[in-house]
């Protein structure tokens, strides 16, 4: 009697564990990326801003903006960002365009056409003149030069990244050769250091 009742069970425990097995149950589809579309229904939801800024992330504006931007305006912030840094160097300006100036090496005994986009150590160095140099960064000062025509270097060249001269050393006339690029014409004594 026991067994009959433990058989019976058992064969109906069975029964439904496989009918269980292949039931299709409600076929939740799970999205690809739960983040990105939960991002989209929340920024739906808030009014657009001009950019995407990184605050606006926590509610899935940014992602959308970034997505604007990504779509239809290709000159984004980050582009425009470039281009001013492009613009910046002086050396990025095209060859053509270009505008010259006199710079006289007053040690060399020789007055030559420098680019602006042409460093007075680099220009010195076409001439096939010894110049000093050794980081070419504007990190040192072994590139140093004084510029004599009176008042601050700056006047004269424009210093690219130079961290070495204080503002007393550009107003004594003191330049880096390797970073100054020309923006008036000058006379330059090189090996010249504060
Ligand atoms: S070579 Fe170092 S600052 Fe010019």
């Amino acid at each position: 009697m026991v067994s009959t009742l433990g058989i019976a069970l058992g064969v109906t425990l069975t029964l439904v564990v496989v009918a269980l097995h292949f039931t299709k149950g409600t076929e939740y589809p799970i999205p690809d990326d739960i983040s990105q579309e939960v991002l989209e229904q929340r920024a739906s939801s808030v009014p657009e801003t001009e950019f995407p800024e990184p605050m606006n992330r926590s509610i899935g504006g940014g992602g959308v903006a970034a997505g604007a931007v990504a779509e239809g305006d290709t000159e984004g912030e980050l582009a425009e960002g470039e281009e001013a840094a492009g613009d910046d160097d002086p050396a990025a300006i095209p060859d053509d365009e270009a505008e010259t100036f006199e710079v006289e090496y007053l040690k060399e005994g020789a007055t030559i056409e420098v680019k602006e986009n042409e460093t007075l150590l680099e220009a010195g160095e076409d001439e096939g003149w010894d110049m000093p140099y050794a980081c070419r960064e504007g990190q040192c000062v072994s590139c140093g030069g004084h510029i004599t025509d009176g008042g601050n270097s700056e006047q004269y060249v424009k210093h690219h990244t130079q961290s070495m001269l204080g503002e007393e050393e550009l107003e004594e006339g003191y330049t880096l050769t390797c970073v100054a690029y020309p923006i008036d014409d000058l006379s330059l004594e090189t090996r010249e250091t504060p």
